[in-house]
């Protein structure tokens, strides 16, 4: 795997915790990966991205950084914090209109110091230009930008869960997971995670449990940014259809709008081993962890792997206002 720029960013590697209270309440072999622990400004998967996007970003000579996300984007609010710790001024383009309470991951973005542009509009697909705009004029201004993509999700960023697989391997000792289970939103973690399985031949399924998108988008992508972190990793592996697992009947009625099922898996998770969920990923994420072993599809004594993404700001925030389609 080729050498790329990065910067150090997070607290690795992130704990792997056997959750011995859930195994025996799902009859599974269960630990979770803590990646809610990455330890930059409350932790979270955006960390491990960051690493490599700001690595890029310094390397080209940057000095500002410009996303995008909802109002209680984590990965806004983890940019706002790589920026602040490396030094570089960080602007953030957020779905909807100002609010008016800062609470949660928005409170987070102006304590770190990020300067916030609301988009005027719930449509997310309107930040891109915005995004350029604002890069545009911070450039005739003198300004060094780089754009981090939405939910950090190139291949440049997906490749760090690609290391995060090398990273799980020296802590799981040769005992492989049957299964790997996470939150997948703009397809760039659950990308990583699969070309990491792949370029080191295990035989675990990652199965990424939609937070938002319909299953065809989000496995079209995955498949699609999987292929090109590969290509980017100088991986010669290959990634076929099948390999790519995607539900989204744990969605509900939207992102970010809590459902029966993630209400539970958030209390199961607390009471049994005292581990915080979010109410917008990682919740969803347990929710069809829970259905997937309860229907059978995922045996009985397998063992699985939660993959702890984080998002945990999000508790502290009233989730009505603006809900774009992804953070
Ligand atoms: C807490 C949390 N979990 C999971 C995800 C999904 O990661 P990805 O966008 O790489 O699919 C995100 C993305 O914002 C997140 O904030």
């Amino acid at each position: 795997m080729k050498t790329l720029p990065r910067v150090k960013l997070a607290m690795l590697p992130t704990a792997l915790e056997e959750a011995p209270r859930l195994c025996k309440e799902l009859d599974i072999t269960l630990f979770v990966k803590r990646d809610d622990n990455t330890g930059l400004a409350l932790g979270g998967n955006k960390a491990r991205k960051l690493e490599y996007l700001v690595g890029e970003a310094v390397e080209l000579g940057a000095d500002t950084l410009i996303t995008t996300g909802a109002p209680q984007s984590n990965h806004c609010r983890m940019t706002a914090a790589a920026a602040a710790k490396v030094g570089l001024a960080c602007h953030l383009v957020l779905n909807g209109t100002a609010l008016t309470v800062k609470q949660g991951n928005l409170l987070l973005d102006e304590l770190l110091g990020a300067k916030v542009h609301f988009l005027g509009s719930d449509d997310a697909s309107l930040a891109p230009a915005r995004m350029q705009g604002l890069n545009d004029e911070l450039t005739a201004r003198g300004a060094r930008p780089y754009l981090v993509p939405l939910g950090g999700s190139s291949p440049v960023g997906a490749v760090a869960y690609v290391m995060a697989i090398e990273e799980l391997l020296t802590q799981s000792c040769g005992q492989n997971f049957d299964y790997i289970v996470h939150a997948s939103g703009s397809a760039g973690t659950q990308a990583g995670l699969l070309a990491g399985v792949k370029s080191f031949g295990l035989p675990t399924r990652v199965i990424g449990i939609s937070v938002s998108r319909p299953q065809l988008r989000l496995a079209r992508e995955v498949l699609e940014l999987c292929r090109d972190t590969l290509t980017h990793a100088g991986a010669q592996t290959r990634v076929e259809e099948d390999d790519v697992i995607v539900y989204d009947e744990y969605v509900g009625r939207g992102y970010g709008l809590p459902t029966e099922a993630s209400t539970s898996a958030l209390e199961l998770f607390a009471r049994r081993e005292g581990i915080i969920l979010d109410p917008v990923y990682t919740a969803k994420a347990a929710a069809g962890l829970i259905d997937l072993v309860r229907r059978g599809t995922i045996p009985a004594h397998s063992r699985v792997l939660f993959w702890h993404t984080g998002g945990m700001p999000a508790l502290f925030a009233d989730l009505a206002p603006h809900w774009g389609e992804k953070a």
